[in-house]
């Protein structure tokens, strides 16, 4: 399954819905690759 969560920049909670989703597929047991492409990379501190 490939996921994109994509929009403009501004706050409209797009990497709050990227590592959300990725974080419930991992709690059921799928392998998860999460690509942040915005060079901000706030997911980075996801984990
Ligand atoms: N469903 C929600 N309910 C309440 N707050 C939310 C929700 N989704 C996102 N937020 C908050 O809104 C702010 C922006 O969310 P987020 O960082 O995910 O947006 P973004 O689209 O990735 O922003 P940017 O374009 O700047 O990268 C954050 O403070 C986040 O905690
Ligand atoms: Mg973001």
């Amino acid at each position: 399954m490939i996921l994109t969560v994509l929009a403009e920049k501004g706050g409209t909670g797009k990497t709050m819905a990227a590592t959300n989703l990725a974080g419930m597929r991992a709690g059921r047991g799928r392998r998860v690759l999460l690509i942040d492409a915005d060079r901000q990379g706030s997911s980075e501190r996801w984990g």
